[in-house]
């Protein structure tokens, strides 16, 4: 299908090889007068313009975005797609805001059309914002995920989903039971897995929704069909770990309950993990799971501030999401920039590389993507996203008062929102162009 021939892209460019905090000055690549060269769909190399401009065929097409900054798509991991309008929801804390808001909302993705309409929407506003990636919860309807998946197949997003399982503690038209929620997910993960770019995450809501038995059916799918993910919450909240405490008294800790029923594994991705013990950390490590970080939905739900210097430490993995509605916004520039002042207030600094480094290939290694997305590997699927520095009138101010890469790129996050994503490219393809006109 793909008819798509050479194409250069002309602009300053970075990319991560490695963690900043690891490699240093050889974590990463910026080529100031750089080019990418993208053949149909994927990357062919980077580097400096001048030299690779000898090595192209003189007929190649040639797109000029100099004097920005051309990078990698940014990957969002965790994000719930049916809590759009739950975004701005005022003044709960997490069980509180669940019932009260979510609940009712997530009601309407029975309606396969209502689904349709806010995965398109949802799917649009990542690309908005510079996200080509997410790892995203559905409902439990089965529907809401084929929808899902529908919007993102029409634009050849990779993207990562999966049907909420959750047979308790919820209003009855938000439950499913033991085995349907067991053979819908199988169907979805036969259909969808590895369909195209479209990968499913076995999805249980968290301890509190789930009955042992819908738990074990959970570790049941992802013994049956390795490769497939696991998403769920943790210890977001100190009511909510006292309830899975009083639901699983045997348990040695809340971790410990999804330990039991095999559902910790290197693509298993557990949300916020503020409230977390010694012992759970040593069994991230130990079996390669990651904690989301989460830090607008962890200040706005007032949940918690999570130390990523901790987790560092303890060698956890982690990466960094949205967790829209909880979360308030879209745009990871914004939440780097609310996870800038979450450290600040844990006494630790988070450096712009390092906080680009997370948003693209950091989490593409926490979600085992990296041999696909993240970065600028020759063979990568070209995901990336153009960057305007100057895209708005103190946007602007500032960036001439920057010296260093480093200022320059602090100030884009701080101050950048969708506003600063000129362009979202997927596999190749221009899904969005901001227009100058300010939308
Ligand atoms: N814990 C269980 N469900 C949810 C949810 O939808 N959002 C957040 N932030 N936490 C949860
Ligand atoms: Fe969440």
């Amino acid at each position: 299908m793909n008819t798509q021939s050479t194409t250069v892209y002309r602009a300053s460019i970075l990319h991560f090889l490695d963690d900043p905090d690891k490699a240093g000055e050889d974590a990463y690549e910026f080529f100031e007068d750089g080019a990418l060269v993208v053949e149909n769909g994927k990357v062919i190399t980077t580097g400096n313009f001048s030299e690779l401009e000898k090595t192209l065929a003189e007929n190649v097409e040639q797109v000029d975005y100099r004097g920005h900054l051309l990078m990698p798509g940014m990957i969002d991991t965790h994000i719930h797609f049916p809590q759009v309008e739950v975004i701005a929801s005022y003044g709960e804390q997490l069980l509180d805001w669940l019932n009260n808001y979510t609940f009712p909302a997530e009601r309407q993705f029975e309606d396969k059309e209502y689904a349709s309409k806010i995965a398109n929407f949802f799917l649009d506003e990542l690309l908005k914002c510079g996200t080509t990636t997410a790892l995203v919860f559905g409902t439990v309807h089965k529907q809401s995920v084929e929808a899902f998946f529908e919007a993102s197949e029409k634009r050849n997003t990779r993207m990562i989903c999966g049907k909420v399982m959750m047979n308790r503690n919820a209003p009855d038209f938000l439950c499913d039971d033991v085995e349907s929620s067991y053979t819908d997910s199988r169907e979805l993960i036969e259909r969808w897995h590895a369909n195209g770019r479209q990968l499913y995450a076995v999805t249980p809501r968290f301890a509190i929704t789930s009955t042992p038995e819908q738990l074990e059916k959970a570790g049941q799918l992802l013994e049956e069909y390795p490769g497939v993910y696991m998403q769920t919450h943790i210890s977001e909240n100190k009511d909510e770990v006292a309830f899975v405490q009083e639901l699983f008294p045997q348990a040695k800790d809340y971790l410990d309950v999804y330990d039991q029923y095999k559902l910790l594994g290197e693509r298993s991705v557990f949300a916020h993990g503020i409230h977390l013990t010694p012992r759970e950390h040593q069994r991230f490590r130990e079996t390669g799971s990651s904690v989301s970080f989460c830090p607008t939905s962890n200040l706005f739900l007032g949940s918690g501030l999570l130390d990523i210097a901790e987790l560092e430490k303890e060698q956890v993995a982690y990466s960094v999401a949205t967790d829209v509605g909880g979360g308030t916004s879209f745009s990871m520039l914004q939440t780097l920039n609310e996870a800038y002042k979450v450290c600040q207030l844990r006494g630790n600094k988070l450096s712009p590389l390092k906080s680009l480094y997370l948003a693209t290939l950091g989490n593409a290694r926490t979600l085992k993507l990296d041999d696909k997305i993240g970065s600028f590997k020759a063979g990568n699927e070209a995901d990336f996203i153009v960057i305007d520095f100057n895209a708005t009138p103190l946007m602007a101010l500032k960036q001439s008062k920057c010296k260093t890469l480093a200022e320059k790129l602090f100030a884009m996050i701080v101050l950048g929102d969708d506003r600063t994503v000129k362009a979202t490219y997927v596999a190749g393809q221009a899904l969005h162009l901001r227009d100058s006109g300010g939308n």
